[in-house]
């Protein structure tokens, strides 16, 4: 993880450097750090635990200015959060920020210290920076050179930025394995791990590609592939809106406004592509129907929040489009020996586009006979998105909550849109085809009713103020959305929550329930809802807590104080999951909330994962 800016310009950047990072804490908090070289040569380098506030502070304080410049976020792999530990890390003249893992790094730094080179931190990245500064030693030479010989010593995933303080018109900049943009200004030049840092100076992007090698200066770059050689990089145009990043509006945190954000963002994302008859979804090329008509199965790859859609997408991709469909964590995935069956799609959910072992997963997939790769991704540009062979693009707008809520819905709605596409030219009859267009069409207006019951819902989260476990149960499509919403509570509120299949509890949990353990039921009114029913009085008998999150017609009765009935406006079955997520997000977002927590940037977690 960790995010990294740095630039080289004919003014002073540390106000620029602050701001990207700022717009790179999604990617870890922990500590930062910034390094700039004065007029007079001399390396400035302030460092803090803590988030880019804390150093913003530092930087104002001592008020640094400087033409060419590195900073950093950082989550920690190696070496615990500390000053000592973030960067920038320094050997002498040589400065390097770092977003991966240098897997080798115990054996370089065994070596570098029988050289002689003292650590002073306990991270992998130091040993780039004293590596670098060996080689350069022993024969002065250029940077590049030096950095293209370092290069192939080092094993791991790596975005690196380096910087000799006696040469301060040039930046340095690698990427193998983890991702780096360049941003084109007038006279300046800048490079982040990802554009959003840059938006402030730039709309003309460069994105580094595996192995590249970019030497910056303000004036030019040129670009290296491993070997040396020159090469060329496309620049493209971006036309975003810098200010949807850092403007939270009426709301007191992103998460909560992006929570809100939902109705739009799935109206943004079925513009163009949902008519009242049919789902049209020829930005993936003429020929796509012909393409998709062959597909005989489906495996879905993702991680965290984006797996849970996966999982809700199997049900209708096998109900609705009649394809057996597989779900996997890519971390699983990418290490075990599986089959490809025949005809394969291979879809590959992420909301960042850049989750380290997603896009391991999707470069291994090429090495077997899927029919091909789809990525339904909220980041164009982003690795995943330009390594599959097909792209869907969730317009959600930039998310800058650690915890997925915008982002996850619209996943939902496209593979919604896709599971009936892939019906319609499997077979599926007109009707059914048009009521669940009508459903998709309605649902940003369902969204806007559900999100009335905000203020039940914060008085329903008063409960949790002194629990510390919690369980969450659903059938059907609402397991899956059971697991998310046991995913959000536990990551910003740090409850320990699990999720079951209802019908599983009597194989286990059902041991846990006791009048201090909530379960929270997801309960819409379908076809399993006298099953799921059966499973409420099993809780109820046993002394449960139960919030029991349901339609107006399934006829729940709050009799006792252990029962509470969330009860919520009618939805239609098909689009029930997306619907029900909104109210478990809010509980997420008011448990955490009364219990003080960093709802935006949770302890020890990271938006974009970027080690695997
Ligand atoms: C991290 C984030 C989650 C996200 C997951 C997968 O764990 O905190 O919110 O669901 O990564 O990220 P992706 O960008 O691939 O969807």
């Amino acid at each position: 993880m960790c995010g990294i800016i740095a630039g080289v310009s004919q003014r002073d950047i540390t106000k620029i450097l602050l701001k990207g990072l700022m717009c790179l804490e999604y990617r870890g908090y922990d500590s930062s750090g910034l390094a700039i070289v004065d007029k007079y040569g001399h390396i400035k380098r302030l460092r803090c635990l803590g988030n880019v506030k804390k150093l913003k502070e530092a930087v104002e304080k001592d008020n640094l200015i400087g033409l060419i410049g590195l900073a950093h976020t950082r989550w920690a792999t190696h070496g615990i959060p500390s000053e000592i530990n973030a960067h920038p890390h320094l050997s002498d003249y040589i400065i390097v920020v770092h977003n991966g893992i240098i897997e080798n790094h115990e054996a370089l730094r065994k070596q570098l210290i029988s050289y002689g080179y003292v650590f002073s931190s306990e991270t992998d990245t130091e040993v780039i920076a004293h590596l670098l500064h060996f080689r350069q030693k022993q024969k002065d030479r250029p940077l590049l050179e030096v950095v293209l010989q370092t290069i192939p010593k080092m094993t791991g995933s790596f975005g690196i930025v380096v910087m000799d303080s006696r040469n301060p018109s040039l930046i340095i900049a690698v990427r193998k394995g983890n991702p780096l943009v360049i941003g084109c200004g007038k006279e300046e030049n800048f490079v982040a791990s990802d554009q959003l840092a840059l938006l402030s100076i730039s709309n003309k992007f460069i994105h580094l590609e595996e192995g590249d090698v970019a030497e910056i200066y303000s004036d030019k770059i040129k670009i290296f592939n491993i070997m040396g050689k020159i090469i060329n990089r496309n620049k493209i145009s971006l036309n975003v809106n810098c200010e949807i990043t850092n403007n939270k509006g009426i709301y007191s945190h992103y998460m909560q406004k992006e929570i809100y954000d939902q109705p739009l963002a799935i109206k943004n994302t079925l513009k163009g592509r949902c008519n009242n008859k049919e789902i049209n979804f020829s930005e993936l090329g003429v020929n796509i129907s012909a393409f998709l008509k062959k597909i005989e199965h489906i495996k879905v790859v993702a991680c965290g929040t984006s797996y849970n859609s996966g999982l809700v997408a199997r049900y209708w991709f096998e109900s609705l489009a009649r394809i057996p469909c597989d779900v996997e964590i890519a971390s699983e995935f990418r290490y075990r020996k599986f089959q490809v069956h025949r005809n394969s799609l291979l879809i590959v959910l992420s909301q960042s586009g850049e989750t380290a072992d997603t896009l391991a997963a999707l470069r291994l997939s090429k090495k077997f006979n899927f029919i091909g790769s789809l990525a339904i991704c909220n980041v164009l540009y982003s690795s995943i998105v330009r390594e599959s062979d097909l792209y869907l693009i969730t317009k959600s707008g930039i998310e800058i909550g650690v915890a997925s809520t915008k982002t996850f819905t619209s996943q939902l709605i496209v593979l919604l849109m896709l599971a009936t596409k892939l019906g319609s030219l499997n077979g599926m009859n007109l009707e059914l085809q048009y009521n669940i267009i009508k459903s998709i069409q309605i649902l940003p207006h369902r969204i806007e009713q559900v999100l009335k019951k905000d203020k039940l819902i914060q008085l329903v989260a008063k409960d949790f103020l002194d629990k510390n476990h919690a369980l969450f149960i659903g059938r059907g499509d609402h397991y899956p959305i059971a697991m998310e919403g046991a995913l959000k509570l536990k990551e910003i509120s740090y409850i320990h929550a699990e999720a079951y299949a209802a019908g599983e509890l009597k194989h286990g949990p059902l041991a846990l329930i006791d009048n201090r353990m909530p379960v929270i039921v997801i309960a819409p009114n379908n076809e399993l809802i006298n099953k799921l029913k059966c499973n409420i009085e099993e809780i109820k008998t046993r002394g449960g807590l139960l919030y029991i999150f349901t339609d107006n017609n399934t006829g729940f009765i709050e009799k006792d104080r252990n029962m509470k009935i969330i009860s919520l406006p009618y939805i239609e079955n098909i689009t029930a999951p997306i619907f029900y997520t909104i109210p478990l997000q809010l509980l997420s977002y008011y448990v955490a909330l009364i219990k003080s927590r960093n709802i935006d940037q949770p302890r020890n977690l990271a938006k974009s994962v970027t080690v695997e």
